[in-house]
């Protein structure tokens, strides 16, 4: 009956207004300091220098967290090698000299996994009075694509930085906390947490929040030349000031709103089942990419254990970022997305209350 929609509407919207506020204030608390950019910003160039002494062609580039604008208080810091010149070291020789160097040169504990399928150094500081939480770091090679795929989450956190910001970094707070963000352990790395944010402000959310970057017609032709790399097309529109002048989301929902949604999507919509998450094609289907994790699909329990949860790399279209999530994991992190759902559900009087009761 009328009265009582008239009397929740308002009810609704002040909450809605309310947590949007504590979502920006809990956010702002935990990114990280000026001082804290510039410490990182200098112990990259320090190894730049020092890599420089066996690679003279090469620098040392960020990615991940510390480059696309995704970054929280203490994140660790993804630094890739790149070497420009033809005649160069096996990525394996690098990390064996480097570690040796690093060992020798620096105060850092050193861990070169010169075998890994990735070979990369490990490098941690302890925590000092400027640093109190110290750094740590991984230095890998010639990892081209995840610098392509750091500059095309950037460009996503620039069209609408305060709704996609905000978004981002409450969920990998909220995920680390609620402890669904190890790979390692069965769970989903951030930049899968990304991905699906991404996915559903492109494709779930009906009129779009953001806009399908892979797919917006280019300026000029490209060649294949220009946008290939290593077999994988990595082209997507960047130039995000003119986009500015050309596309607005129609979509105004506050960040609570869409907070709020995403998590009913992914606790109840989403097809885990079959469904692929693609940020670049929309949901596709595991069966066309032969991802299937039903019995028939293969005697391997291993392959099976591989597509529970399925998010299409943005540029390596054959890679699941999702290959990590096991069944356990799966239902965790599923249950944790129902948990969250319910939680905001009721409304809680206090929108703070709520945020705190989501990450307890
Ligand atoms: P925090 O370290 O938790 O702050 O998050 P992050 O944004 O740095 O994400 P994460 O450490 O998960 O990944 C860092 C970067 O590595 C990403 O931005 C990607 O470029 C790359 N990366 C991570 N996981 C994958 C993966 O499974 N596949 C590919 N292709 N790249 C990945
Ligand atoms: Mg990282």
């Amino acid at each position: 009956p009328e009265h009582i929609s008239h009397r929740r509407l308002p009810t609704r919207h002040r909450f809605y207004a309310d947590l949007s506020q504590c979502l920006f204030d809990f956010v702002i608390e935990l990114l990280p300091t000026g001082e804290e950019m510039a410490v990182k910003e200098n112990v990259r160039k320090l190894l730049e220098r020092l890599i420089r002494t066996i690679e003279p062609e090469s620098r040392l580039l960020s990615f991940g967290s510390t480059a696309n604008g995704f970054s929280l208080r203490n994140s660790d810091m993804d630094l890739c090698c790149l070497i420009d010149s033809e005649e160069r070291l096996s990525a394996t020789d690098l990390v064996t000299m480097l570690g040796d160097l690093l060992e020798r040169e620096t105060k850092f504990h050193v861990k070169p996994l010169p075998h890994a399928r990735i070979p990369i150094v490990k490098l941690s500081l302890d925590p000092s009075p400027g640093l109190p939480l110290g750094i740590a770091c991984d230095i890998g090679f010639e990892n081209r694509l995840a610098l392509e795929n750091t500059r095309l989450l950037m460009c996503y956190a620039m069209i609408d930085p305060t709704r996609v910001r905000t978004l981002v970094l409450f969920l990998k707070v909220w995920s680390k906390r609620r402890k669904i963000n190890s790979p390692y352990k069965g769970t989903l790395s951030s930049y899968g947490y990304v991905l699906l944010v991404i996915y559903f402000l492109v494709h779930v959310k009906n009129p779009p929040v953001l806009p399908n970057l892979q797919q917006m017609p280019p300026l000029r032709p490209i060649t294949k030349e220009d946008t290939h790399l290593a077999g994988y097309n990595t082209w997507f529109f960047d130039d995000i000031e003119l986009l500015r002048t050309r596309w607005h989301s129609e979509n105004t929902e506050s960040v609570a709103e869409l907070l709020i949604d995403f998590f009913r999507y992914y606790a109840r919509d989403f097809s885990y089942n079959t469904g692929v998450a693609s940020i670049r094609a929309g949901l596709l289907k595991k069966s066309t990419k032969g991802w299937q994790n039903d019995l028939s699909s293969g005697r391997y329990n291993d392959s099976r254990e591989r597509n529970r949860l399925c998010i299409e790399d943005p540029f390596e279209l054959d890679f699941n970022v999702g290959r990590c999530v096991t069944k356990d994991g799966i239902y965790t992190i599923r249950g944790e997305f129902m948990r969250a759902s319910r939680i905001l559900a009721n409304r809680p009087e206090r929108a703070v209350v709520a945020l705190a009761e989501l990450c307890m």
